[in-house]
């Protein structure tokens, strides 16, 4: 083998590929169920969406962007994110009314690759758009939540916190930056630099945190209207019995977020990516990238990381049963049950090669297949030899009650 996978990127192959498998369809069910229609947005936008939506001052938008020159001289990036896309597309859409949107997709940043932190990876993102309220908070916060426990993700915990808005927040960024030049001379060069920048940003420094724990934070200095949004918010979680805990120095990579910010923590893994999903409010995010105010929620669900998180699970096999030829005259009508049994919603498979019984069966065992279908001499008098692989047992079953007896 020569060329190989770029740096930083996988080949998702069975078996693992059957739990992305069960993610993306229990994705599929519980958006649905919350009432998000499917959005699908292109893979690449004009850069400029990124930088002036994701922020020009962010980690992703500085130093992780994978942007191209097309063949039209087009300044093009891969999307590092889905928000900036699903607000793009409303606003093209026409902008008006509530839109709840969920999708599932490669991302694409340009990250010091290792286990959990790949340069292409794959999010579930859910965004609500067009509410301020703060009922739409606490449910994209339970959506995530419901779905990481229905996958199996046990050990999750839920932070929330909240970062103000235009209103208060520069007021706390001057109280913020008074603390931070005091202790200048501790931070790093990063730190340093975004003291006048973006002072909040230092907060969530994985060099510098440690040292600011007495920092004053965004809670302590909400205006009145975003200290009701944030109680609302957590009443509401409350109500709906997602547990949560505050922590008042969440702040999160991206520029765009207001008020409440959250993300999803796996206890059980390191703390560098420990992070299974996060989000927030954006309600400045439409204007930043040139259109009408249109405030919005939501999070994004890293899937190679939540797969990491659920260790090594045996995921059910994936055949319902596995057809056996055992008279080469009678391949055709052994085609014409599989295709039959298939069309009933049964999961079915055989060998299209013709080898024997022996070494058909030694397939249907590696493909975990719980029952077996031989077709040979009984098919004359209408039957099949049905086995029942984990216990051995094995009878003639006549062919129409095939599908009562895998049931
Ligand atoms: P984010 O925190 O940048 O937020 O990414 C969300 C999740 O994607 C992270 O918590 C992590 O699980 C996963 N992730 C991020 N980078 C990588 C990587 N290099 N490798 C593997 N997994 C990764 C956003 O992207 C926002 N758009 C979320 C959002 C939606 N906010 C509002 N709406």
């Amino acid at each position: 083998m020569t060329i190989r996978a770029p740096k930083g990127t996988d080949d998702i192959l069975a078996p693992v590929a059957r739990t992305w498998r069960r993610m993306l369809r229990t994705w599929d069910q519980i958006t649905e169920r919350f009432g998000y229609d499917l959005i699908f947005t292109p893979l690449f936008e004009a850069t400029e969406l990124f930088a002036r939506g994701s922020g020009e001052d962010t980690e992703i938008v500085q130093k992780q962007m994978y942007s191209f020159s097309d063949k039209g001289g087009r300044s093009l990036t891969l999307r590092p994110e889905a928000t900036p896309s699903v607000m793009r597309a409303h606003q093209q859409a026409g902008g008006s009314g509530v839109r709840k949107a969920a999708s599932w997709g490669p991302m694409f940043r340009y990250e010091r690759p290792q286990a959990g932190r790949r340069r292409q990876f794959y999010q579930l993102d859910a965004e609500y758009i067009g509410t301020d309220s703060p009922l739409a908070d606490a449910e994209v916060i339970e959506l995530g939540y419901r779905y990481l426990r229905d996958v199996g993700l046990v050990d999750v915990a839920v932070t929330i916190n909240s970062i103000g808005d235009p209103v208060c927040r520069p007021a706390y960024q001057e109280v913020l930056k008074e603390y931070l030049k005091a202790r200048e001379d501790e931070l790093c060069d990063d730190s340093r630099r975004r003291i006048d920048s973006n002072p909040l940003r230092v907060l969530d420094c994985k060099v510098c945190k440690p040292l600011l724990r007495d920092a004053p934070t965004p809670v302590e200095h909400l205006c009145d209207a975003c200290a009701v949004h944030y109680q609302t918010v957590k009443d509401t979680l409350g109500a709906v019995l997602v547990p949560f805990v505050e922590d008042p120095h969440l702040v999160r990579g991206l520029d765009y977020y207001t008020r409440t910010a959250f993300e999803y923590i796996a206890t059980d893994l390191d703390a560098a990516q420990n992070a299974v999903g996060g989000g927030g409010r954006y309600d400045g995010l439409s204007e930043s990238i040139g259109g009408p105010p249109i405030p919005g929620v939501g999070f994004a669900l890293g899937l190679d990381r939540i797969v990491l998180a659920l260790g090594d699970i045996v995921e059910e096999g994936a055949l319902d049963v596995f057809v056996v030829v055992a008279e080469e005259g009678l391949r055709t009508e052994a085609i014409e049950l599989v295709s039959d049994l298939r069309a009933r919603g049964f999961r079915v498979d055989y060998d299209p090669d013709r080898r024997s019984v022996k070494a058909q069966f030694k397939i249907a065992s590696r493909r975990e297949a719980p029952n077996v279908l031989v077709i040979g001499e009984e098919w004359r008098d209408g039957a099949v030899t049905a086995r029942d692989m984990t216990t051995g047992d094995q009878r003639a079953v006549p062919v129409e009650e095939v599908s009562v007896w895998l049931r």
